[in-house]
């Protein structure tokens, strides 16, 4: 597999199995508000950032930056309460590192939530944008530097990033619960301002559909590690408008129960396909 060159996922895989031995499926990587999706993860073993080698501490309001092994619905789970953002100052690839991480302890899946912004018009707040497409304007690409063992650089294959026939069921089984979904393709920005009202215009022309700070350096990474990616995205504003952090973080708040419902409807099947995807 492709690696920047360090060995810190295999050093915080290793904090990890001191102290449990369940091997994770699916990871979750929870966005801003977004933490209580996985409340009702079982017989969890939890560990805060700090400890794990090479994850920087939280600075976000929001974020717990907490990892917790645990079931959910029955499902070994690598829940991240919180992520690493470019906006903190990181790299992209130590963005990366939780990803990095939960393919190191087996997972073969990874969930990505994140608050988003609305670009398309017809978005309201509260919808959930299950994502079918990314474009990075992050101004650099996550994998810039990673190696394969032979030393030659990650021509990932970018024409799936987001597994057609999950998000084709996150949007089928959302329905059926009565909840609003959309698909939708994520700009990744780097943040950590908001964007203009133009940057918004010349997004929606670029045809984005939903933007966010995150996402990217993840879904990226997980594909070069040849995991399968799911996206579920909290509409919390309409990009462009006014909007503060205390705000999207309510409105992300509020948008939980409806994610948290579509994953628990997700995971049996995402548990028992673990493995098919290849990079
Ligand atoms: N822009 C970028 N990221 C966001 C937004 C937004 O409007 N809302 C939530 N995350």
């Amino acid at each position: 597999l492709p690696s920047p060159g360090d060995r810190l996922a295999e050093e915080a895989a290793g904090v990890i199995r001191e102290r449990t031995s369940i091997v994770p499926s699916v990871a979750v990587i929870l966005g801003s508000g977004l933490g209580g999706v996985v409340d009702d993860i079982t017989d969890a073993e939890s560990f805060a950032f700090a400890d794990l080698s090479g994850f920087p501490a939280p600075t976000v309001p929001g974020h717990q930056g907490r990892l917790s092994l645990g079931f959910l619905g029955g499902v070994p789970v690598a829940a991240f309460r919180g992520r690493i953002h470019f906006y903190e100052g990181n790299e992209l690839s130590t963005c990366a590192l939780p990803v990095r991480l939960a393919r190191v302890l087996g997972a073969t899946t990874v969930v990505l939530t994140a608050a988003v912004g609305g670009i398309d018009r017809s978005l309201v707040a509260g919808q959930v944008a299950v994502g079918v497409d990314q474009i990075n304007m992050m101004g650099a690409n996550p994998l810039r530097g990673w190696r394969r063992p032979d030393g030659s650089p990650p021509f990932v294959d970018m024409s799936e990033v987001f597994d057609r026939d999950m998000a084709n069921l996150a949007v089928e089984r959302a329905r059926a619960l009565g909840i609003e979904v959309v698909r939708g393709v994520y700009v990744a920005m780097p943040g950590p301002t908001y964007e203009t009202p133009a940057e918004i215009e010349a997004l929606r022309r670029l045809g984005g559909t939903v933007v966010g700070m995150s996402v990217v350096p993840e879904s990226t990474a997980a594909r070069a590690l040849g995991m399968r990616v799911v996206g579920l995205f909290s509409v919390t504003n309409l990009a462009g408008d006014a909007a503060t952090h205390e705000e999207v973080l309510e409105m992300a708040d509020r948008a939980a129960t409806t994610t948290r419902r579509i994953i628990h409807e997700l995971l049996p099947h995402l548990a028992d396909r673990s493995g098919s995807s290849g990079p």
